[in-house]
């Protein structure tokens, strides 16, 4: 079983995403993933020039030869791949929607209708199942609706969304082990998709704890 995390936070290594990122990753190891983290900021990625050379000239190929060659062909040699990003502007971050338009040569220039929704055809028969992971600066979930939104075409099979995403890497040590507890069942949600294809409603729960009231959050980032 293999996954990919492909990072799209500018912060790369040092994200608050990366935090949630390297806990999952943690779980699937344990339930025996063989893991990639792979951190976009550090990518040379052209933007998609929508040419559609990849559907009708070279089916499959880019005009562009960068990261993006490799990096797709990890995407598609995954079993599991995981889009991680911040919330920026109330959706994807530009580094991580940059990489996601790039993957169009994985699709065919065929339309395919799917209970009144359009797409277009898959390239392989067999595509990795999608896992989303985002952390956002605000307390509330409002925040991450235009992301859900986008996200559904990609038809994620798991969406791990963390509101107060500001805490993730605190110094504070009594916040420290709060992020601790949220951490234990986002690594046990790495080792249960891996191990089964889901997870428990137990953790889901956990994956939506609290960490602060709002009103502390709000002191607590306000400085
Ligand atoms: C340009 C920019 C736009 C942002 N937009 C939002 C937003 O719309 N909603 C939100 O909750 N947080 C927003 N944030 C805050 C980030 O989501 C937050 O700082 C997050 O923890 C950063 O995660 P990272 O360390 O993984 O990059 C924004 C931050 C930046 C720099």
């Amino acid at each position: 079983m293999k996954l990919a995390v492909f990072n799209g936070s500018p912060r790369g290594k040092n994200s608050n995403t990366n935090v949630i990122a390297e806990a999952f990753i943690k779980g699937a190891e344990k339930a025996g993933a063989e893991t990639e983290n792979i951190f976009l900021i550090d990518k040379d990625i052209a933007h998609c020039r929508g040419c559609f050379t990849c559907w009708y000239k070279t089916p499959g190929q880019c005009i562009y030869r960068d990261d993006m060659t490799d990096l797709l062909e990890t995407c598609m040699s995954s079993d599991i791949v995981c889009f991680a990003t911040p919330v920026y502007l109330w959706s994807m971050t530009a580094c991580l929607k940059n990489f996601m338009d790039r993957l169009i040569p994985a699709k065919r220039p065929q339309v395919i209708e799917n209970q009144g929704n359009y797409d277009m055809l898959d390239a392989d028969d067999k595509n990795p199942d999608v896992v989303i992971i985002s952390n956002a600066g605000f307390p509330g979930d409002n925040n991450f609706n235009t992301m859900k939104a986008v996200m559904q075409s990609v038809e994620p099979k798991l969406e791990i969304y963390r509101n107060c995403g500001m805490l993730l890497r605190t110094k504070n040590a009594g916040i420290r082990e709060i992020i601790g507890k949220y951490l234990f069942w986002v690594e046990e949600a790495g080792f249960q998709f891996v191990s089964e294809g889901k997870i428990t409603n137990e953790v889901a729960a956990g994956l939506n704890m609290e960490l602060l009231p709002v009103r502390e959050y709000i002191e607590y980032i306000s400085g």
